[in-house]
């Protein structure tokens, strides 16, 4: 696999918001909406790999999404399951390796299986790292990995001093990538709606009035544009950045399955 390109995000996690107004504007159901943004998924996995970004992660259905009407719901149940049915091995073949993160057990049986088997089919894949965020909130990925920690301390595996952010974060979901670099939300509102909580801590924001199923390659573009003329800092001085010598910081950034 390539190695970091400089002004290239390795790492892009997206909010894919505004499906529901797309469809409104148009007097449409919302879930023709949601039928829209399927097929923006492929302009973006498209973009990453034309660009050279190594992870997309993509926010498909929150932890609280499950509160919406049931028959959106049910519509979104169903497009997930024809998407997991009609997309996975053309995924396979543009050597994406998909997965899901999220509380899979609130899915339906056959949701579950599709889920599993594209895992197992494209998990030698290594062109894209694909994974789909899915009955995800980011203070379930926490709250997961604190109660991953304590049981291995009940268990004695575990010391309670051990206990530090490298814990914590090994037990996270996508711990074995680098952290987002860059995070994009459209629909036009500025907030994370309990995305990736943990992960985001040093991410650049970017944000566009764009609705998701227009969302288009010049406003990927953009977003990464933008991102290349961004200094970032974590936490450091513009000249200590500046000068490599005194270097990025190490600490935090968990080793990623990227360079192999
Ligand atoms: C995002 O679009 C898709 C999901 C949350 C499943 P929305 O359905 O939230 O669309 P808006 O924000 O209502 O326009
Ligand atoms: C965030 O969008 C979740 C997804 C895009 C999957 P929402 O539409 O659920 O977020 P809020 O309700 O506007 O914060
Ligand atoms: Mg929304």
């Amino acid at each position: 696999m390539s190695s970091p390109q400089p002004g290239i995000p390795r790492h892009l996690a997206v909010i894919m918001d505004g499906n529901g107004r797309w469809a409104e504007r148009r007097r449409r159901p919302r879930a023709v909406g949601h039928r829209a943004g399927a097929r923006a998924v492929n302009v973006c996995i498209d973009f990453c790999i034309d660009t050279g970004i190594e992870a997309l992660t993509l926010f498909a259905f929150s932890s609280e999404n499950w509160g919406r009407p049931e028959d959106e719901v049910g519509a979104l149940m169903k497009l997930f399951l024809n998407a997991l049915e009609r997309e996975v091995d053309e995924l396979d073949r543009r050597g994406v390796r998909v997965r899901f993160i999220g509380e899979r057990g609130r899915f339906n049986e056959a949701i579950r299986a599709r889920m599993d088997a594209a895992e197992t089919q494209t998990a030698a894949n290594t062109r894209l790292h694909l994974s789909v965020a899915a009955s995800y909130g980011g203070r379930w990925d926490i709250a997961n990995a604190a109660r991953s920690l304590a049981a291995d301390v009940a268990a004695g595996r575990l010391r309670v001093e051990d206990i530090d952010e490298a814990a914590l974060g090994a037990r996270t979901a996508l711990a074995d990538l680098p952290p987002p670099d860059l995070f994009i939300r459209t629909g036009g509102d500025t907030r994370i709606s309990n995305f990736l909580l943990w992960q985001l801590a040093y991410t650049e924001l970017w944000f566009t009035e764009t609705l998701w199923p227009d969302m288009d390659a010049v406003t990927l573009q953009r977003a990464v544009d933008d991102y290349a003329a961004r200094e970032r800092r974590f936490g450091l001085t513009g000249a200590q950045i500046a000068q490599p010598s005194n270097g990025m910081p190490t600490t935090g950034t968990p080793s990623n399955g990227l360079t192999e």
